[in-house]
């Protein structure tokens, strides 16, 4: 009995010295910091672009590591980025031309290239037609015949008077407006015989053409 009386104080004198013991650390903790809190606040971290002295060429900013690569910008696919294959001008698609593809390209080649080229190709946009230099038809026999990856080039790095349009136009989006662009060479110079029997019927008996293909294809899409 006279044990369970005493318990309860000696319990409340060891809890008393514990938090005696905590408020001289928390004391000894908040003396410590404040002593190292202005060394802190002048660190040697550069602010961006401040000058240096301590590297000769002045700058705090490092250069990049030689052969670093930003995450995601990887772009060795030489065929998809740049339109060459072996250091020449592919003669195909870096991925397969769906339908819906064809689609998108013509929407994009009917926005970006219509304005000088027209919407057939033969190069009397409205721009032309306002004084621009004239711009190339499609339908000459060199670009019937340019590889894929040339039309590419020129998209990508303009050509004489024509300016580049990479900034505009994504990649696969370039691809696309090709894709669009082989399609217009092949019906400028398509016969009644290159229209398959069936489709032929349809056109002759007037019947409106099926409804294109949903969505744009490859998803994604690269920059
Ligand atoms: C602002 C007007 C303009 C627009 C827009 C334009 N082009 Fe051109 N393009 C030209 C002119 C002008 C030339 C001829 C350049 C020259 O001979 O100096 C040309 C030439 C070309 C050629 C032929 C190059 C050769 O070897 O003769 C291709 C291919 C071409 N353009 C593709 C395109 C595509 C694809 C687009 C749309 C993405 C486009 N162009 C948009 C003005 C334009």
């Amino acid at each position: 009995m006279s044990i369970t009386r005493r318990q309860p104080a000696a319990l409340d004198f060891a809890r008393a010295r514990k938090a005696g013991r905590s408020a001289v650390l928390v004391f000894a903790l908040a003396a410590g910091l404040s002593g190292c809190r202005q060394d802190m606040h002048d660190g040697p971290g550069y602010r961006p672009y401040r000058s240096s002295a301590f590297y000769s060429d002045g700058s705090s900013a490092r250069p990049l590591v030689e052969g670093t690569v930003a995450r995601g910008f990887l772009r060795d696919d030489t065929h998809l980025y740049e339109g060459k294959v072996n250091g020449q001008p592919a003669t195909s698609f870096p991925f397969p031309i769906t339908r819906a593809d064809l689609d998108r390209g013509q929407a994009r080649y009917d926005i970006y290239c219509t304005p000088c080229h027209g919407r057939t190709g033969e190069g009397n946009g409205m721009v032309v037609q306002r004084g621009y230099k004239t711009a190339a038809s499609y339908h000459i026999d060199r670009l019937r015949t340019a590889p894929v990856g040339y039309f590419f080039d020129v998209m990508s790095n303009g050509f004489g008077a024509m300016p580049d349009y990479k900034a505009q136009i994504p990649v696969d989006d370039r691809w696309r407006i090709i894709a669009y662009i082989r399609a217009l060479q092949l019906t400028h110079n398509a016969t009644a015989s290159d229209v398959p029997a069936d489709e032929l019927n349809r056109i002759k008996s007037g019947a409106p053409a099926a409804a294109p293909a949903e969505g744009h294809g490859r998803s994604g899409g690269q920059q």
